[in-house]
């Protein structure tokens, strides 16, 4: 697959059924990758497909619980945004860029701005004023959101375990709509 013929960044509103697969798929290229998908180079596949399903139910409810944006097709992604719009009262007005992946193969092409962007359109129509994500120091992506329009809102220090011997910051960003 090369950037020209990529498709999206589309909104999927009826799952097809080899999304789950696809979605694990891509979970798991960018995680083998040393990607930050919240996973490890020891995690179970199940562990991983487990939540590749949880996302398609989420996007097939209704309401919808989580908003996925896709570049590539359904069956074979190339990327995606995964926005979470928040639950409690208090929080009506945020939402939560979850994930933002791109095969690993296919990345410094732009389809990472493009999905971020996407996303950040989709929760100003949805009516979300406040974005929040959380992503890990060492890894150059600081630099990615900040220079997106994202801020630095918050870090906690050698927070999160990537593996054994290596602990990164939890960084927060945080963007008005
Ligand atoms: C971060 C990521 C989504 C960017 O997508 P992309 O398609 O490569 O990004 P673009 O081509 O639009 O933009 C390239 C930018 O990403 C940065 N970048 C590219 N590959 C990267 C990587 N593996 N890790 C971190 N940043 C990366 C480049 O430095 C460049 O930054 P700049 O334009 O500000 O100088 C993608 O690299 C990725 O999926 N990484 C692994 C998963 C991940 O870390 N996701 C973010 C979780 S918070």
């Amino acid at each position: 697959m090369t950037e020209e013929f990529i498709s999206g960044p589309l909104r999927v509103d009826q799952p097809h059924p080899e999304l789950p697969q696809a979605l694990t798929d891509l979970f798991g290229r960018v995680t083998v990758a040393g990607g930050a998908t919240g996973f490890t180079a020891t995690t179970e596949l199940d562990t991983i497909s487990a939540l590749g399903g949880r996302i398609v139910e989420d996007v097939a409810a209704r309401p919808k619980r989580r908003h996925l944006l896709i570049m590539g097709q359904e069956r074979a992604l190339a990327g995606v945004a995964v926005l979470r719009p928040a639950t409690l009262p208090i929080h009506a007005h945020r939402g939560e860029i979850e994930w933002l992946l791109v095969d690993p193969e296919l990345q410094s092409q732009g389809l990472g701005s493009r999905l971020l962007d996407a996303a950040v359109s989709h929760a100003q129509a949805l009516g979300i004023a406040k974005l929040q994500l959380t992503t890990r120091s060492g890894q150059g992506l600081e630099d990615f959101y900040r220079r997106r329009g994202w801020t630095e809102s918050g870090r906690w220090p050698a927070s999160l375990r990537v593996a054994e011997d290596d602990l990164r910051d939890q960084l927060w960003f945080t963007r008005d709509v």
